[in-house]
């Protein structure tokens, strides 16, 4: 494609021009001291409406796994499941920044990142990846293969064995230095922007103050250029008692089991489907089918 036919704006499904999130804009966004909004979503409908509602950067997280896929932590998810979400974000999205997880186990040395990473932009259209810990060598390694980078750092899901839970971290001075020295790393390294979480609100302004890349913080204060969201958190559709961080910005829980039992007691007292719901044959059908009825109990009499 030629740099003039290269579309810098997209349409929206209603034709109106939508100016597309990419990396750089979010360091844009940063330098103009916009706060970037930034959700989980894994799914069509799901990921559609939060781009519909503005949100900047939808990330495919490997929180997947359990919100999702119901499993105990976000070990379990593999790349081909986290390739599979994408591809259905991919389809729905038009202006947000897509970007994938990797998940656990899909990045222990470099080659094998990036060969992920790869399938990542290849097979689900990913504008990103997301990588958790400071892989200084491997975040760089796909700078240079064109491949931008989200890194995460402070409680890093994937290492819930080493941490022994999900704990706060780099509640020391030493470990905030380590930090720092960690986000400034990645940044240097080529990382677009890390999310921090779980982590002092303190530690976080300062990494937020001192870094040119944007973070996002999740657990991590209001001080960060961004906030990121787990979108069943942001809805209650967990079944377990939220974490201090976040905000219900509404019951969809209570709402869906209201609606489905609305609707089960609707079928078992034959309340759902009314006439009006039903499809009817035209008249002159109904009368010849009433007419041979008629006939046929008149042939039996
Ligand atoms: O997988 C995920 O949802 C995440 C966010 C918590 C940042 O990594």
């Amino acid at each position: 494609m030629s740099l003039t036919s290269f579309p810098g704006t997209n349409s929206s499904p209603n034709g109106a021009p939508i100016t597309k999130i990419t990396m750089p804009a979010l360091t844009d966004m940063k330098r103009q001291g916009k706060p970037i909004s930034a959700l989980t979503a894994y799914d069509y409908a799901t990921s559609r409406l939060a781009d519909e509602a503005g949100i900047d950067f939808i990330l495919v997280g490997d929180s997947l796994a359990m919100v999702i896929l119901g499993h105990e932590n976000t070990l379990a998810v593999t790349v081909d499941e986290m390739i599979h979400h994408t591809r259905a974000v991919r389809r729905a999205v038009h202006r947000a920044l897509v970007v994938s997880d990797m998940p656990f186990g899909s990045y222990n040395s470099v080659a094998e990142g990036l060969a992920n990473a790869v399938r990542f932009v290849k097979e689900a259209g990913a504008e990103a990846v997301k990588i958790e810990g400071p892989r200084i060598e491997l975040v760089h390694a796909l700078t240079e293969a064109e491949i931008p980078v989200v890194a995460h750092l402070g409680l890093t899901p994937q290492s819930v064995h080493r941490m022994g839970g999900y704990r706060v971290q780099a509640r020391t001075a030493e470990t905030v230095l380590q930090l720092k020295a960690d986000a400034h790393a990645l940044a240097d390294a080529g990382a677009g922007a890390i999310v921090l979480e779980g982590i002092p609100r303190e530690a976080a302004a300062q990494i937020t103050a001192e870094l040119p890349a944007p973070t996002i913080g999740i657990g991590a204060g209001p001080d960060c250029d961004g906030q990121i969201l787990v979108f069943h958190d942001l809805l209650n559709l967990t079944f377990a008692p939220p974490a201090k961080f976040v905000r219900r910005y509404a019951d969809a829980g209570t709402l869906i089991r209201s609606a489905i039992e609305h609707y089960r007691e609707d079928v078992e007292h034959r309340a759902f489907p009314s006439d009006e719901e039903s499809y009817h044959l035209p008249e002159a059908v109904r009368k010849a089918l009433d007419d041979m009825q008629q006939a046929a109990t008149l042939r039996k009499a």
